[in-house]
């Protein structure tokens, strides 16, 4: 008899926290429904009070998910509790997760108090979110750096107060393995009444160790597990979901079951990079480009007389098909279509109309078109909303040249044009585009990648741009890698003029 494990998702909450890897609403809603589809069992949406962007996310993904439970994070604050209740008004099965610090650090410098008023805040904010749902889950932030005996009084007293699920955080990913997992299991043995509700796990990566820990905290008795797509999440991110998919499905005499469906692991992975702008490194376990590649020659030989000499995880098993048909100039909307649905994206017959002549482009110019790309093709008209825009660019350099460039914007309908010369030529473009908008902006960082390899590959382009104290993300991909870097400074821009 194998033990259920619930699978609680917080790729569009704590994952979206990183800076950069924002989503529009409609993105999240396609990220909602490819993790429902994926099996997972909770969904956490966002954070309802600190934005009207995150609260109406939770409204539209509460409308277009149907099975998983929709969770809206609070803070133990009734004003929290009660803007998230709004947001999960629509949800089928809703859940508010609140919580607050219990460790000393948290207690002592952020609220200035002490652990028996602590104890207090908690049984209130979680009595008051049991007015609003039934399905309420506390989490006792920095719970690995909190004192044990302290962490089960306060779990004891939320379950007391009518907590289906308590979260046990590590939120700096201190925690080594053995003693996480010590800590669930003395909360499991000295918790009276621990059986009423489920208790989760929710670590993070700062030392490496978040799949250990998480692993760890379910082999001594935790039923529920927080985990991101790709591990991503504040800082070094969160547990990685498929990870932990995976590790209980390779290691059945665990018997720990999840409700996912593998097969569909490499399709989400592969949509969260993409709207995130997220690369995904390649040697990531499970889900990296080289996780199933055997370079050495004894690797190959072995593998090619059996799979499962050097393969510990058939690559089927994640979604990974080989012989998946490649896409190229001559493909048809159909096969197109077919690619998208595998990748989890389901795009209308206007934006498939309009995706499919983009693929014809770069087609053009690229002889095999990947999953990455036909990603990238597919998120394309996130630009269209931009008030400027790239009209043109030309650039001229080689070795023993002055790198100069010429530029045209169009910004709100009207065009402007500027020339310039730099060290080199993304610079010359770069200071042609300084040019026309006339502000201090300084490029703090600028990330330029190749997706897959060949020199005909569409380059990805990531920058962070500071203007007036503040940073801004801009992101672009393109076959030319200059164009591609204007493109991601103007997408930088376009975050703050308006
Ligand atoms: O890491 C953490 O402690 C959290 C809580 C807000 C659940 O993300
Ligand atoms: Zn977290």
């Amino acid at each position: 008899m194998s033990d259920r494990l619930f699978i609680f998702d917080t790729t569009l909450r704590d994952g979206e926290q990183v800076p950069g890897c924002q989503l529009n609403t409609v993105e999240k809603i396609q990220v909602a429904k490819a993790l429902e589809e994926l099996g997972v069992d909770v969904i956490e949406a966002g954070f309802p009070v600190s934005s009207p962007g995150d609260f109406n996310s939770v409204v539209e993904i509460s409308k277009a998910v149907t099975w998983p439970v929709i969770c809206a994070l609070t803070r133990a604050v009734e004003k929290d509790i009660q803007v998230a209740a709004d947001a999960l008004k629509y949800a089928k099965r809703g859940r508010i997760h609140t919580g607050i610090g219990t460790s000393d650090y948290h207690i002592k410098y952020k609220f200035n108090s002490n652990q028996d008023d602590i104890l207090e805040r908690a049984i209130a904010a979680t009595k008051y979110a049991k007015q609003f749902v039934e399905d309420v889950e506390f989490y006792c932030e920095d719970a690995g750096r909190t004192d044990n005996a302290y962490l089960a009084r306060v779990v004891e007293a939320v379950i007391k107060a009518g907590a289906t699920v308590v979260n046990i955080p590590d939120t700096t990913g201190y925690c080594l393995p053995d003693e996480y997992g010590a800590k669930i299991k003395y909360l499991m043995e000295n918790v009276n009444g621990v059986h009423n509700a489920t208790i989760s796990t929710h670590c993070h990566n700062d030392l490496g160790m978040a799949t250990a820990n998480t692993v760890q905290g379910v082999l001594n008795g935790a039923r529920q597990v927080e985990v991101t797509m790709n591990g991503i999440g504040e800082r070094a991110g969160n547990t990685s979901l498929e990870e932990i998919a995976m590790i209980f499905k390779s290691h059945k005499e665990r018997g720990i079951e999840t409700n996912i469906n593998t097969t569909r692991i490499y399709g989400v992975s592969r949509m969260v990079s993409s709207l995130m702008n997220m690369p995904i490194q390649p040697n990531k376990a499970i889900v990296g480009r080289n996780a199933f590649a055997h370079s050495s020659g004894i690797h190959q030989d072995g593998v090619l007389k059996n799979r499962e000499s050097y393969e510990i995880i058939d690559p089927k098993d994640v979604g990974i098909d080989d012989s998946a048909i490649v896409l190229t100039a001559r493909s048809g909307r159909a096969a197109l279509k077919h690619r998208l649905q595998i990748l989890g994206v389901d795009l209308s017959q206007e934006k498939l109309d309009k995706v499919y002549e983009e693929f014809l482009k770069l087609a053009d110019r690229k002889k095999d078109i990947n999953d990455d790309d036909v990603l990238m093709l597919a998120g394309k008209d996130r630009t269209a909303m931009h008030r400027i825009k790239l009209d043109y660019l030309q650039v001229t350099s080689g070795v023993g040249l002055q790198s100069v460039a010429s530029v045209c914007l169009d910004i709100a309908g009207e065009k402007f044009e500027a020339a310039a010369s730099g060290n080199g030529p993304v610079d010359a473009a770069i200071k042609a585009v300084k040019m026309i908008i006339h502000r201090q902006m300084v490029i703090q960082e600028f990330l330029i990648q190749a997706i897959n390899k060949g020199s005909d590959d569409v380059g990805k382009v990531h920058m962070q741009v500071e203007y007036d104290g503040s940073h801004y993300y801009g992101f672009s991909a393109n076959t030319d890698i200059i164009a591609a870097s204007v493109e991601a400074f103007i997408d930088a821009i376009n975050k703050f003029v308006k």
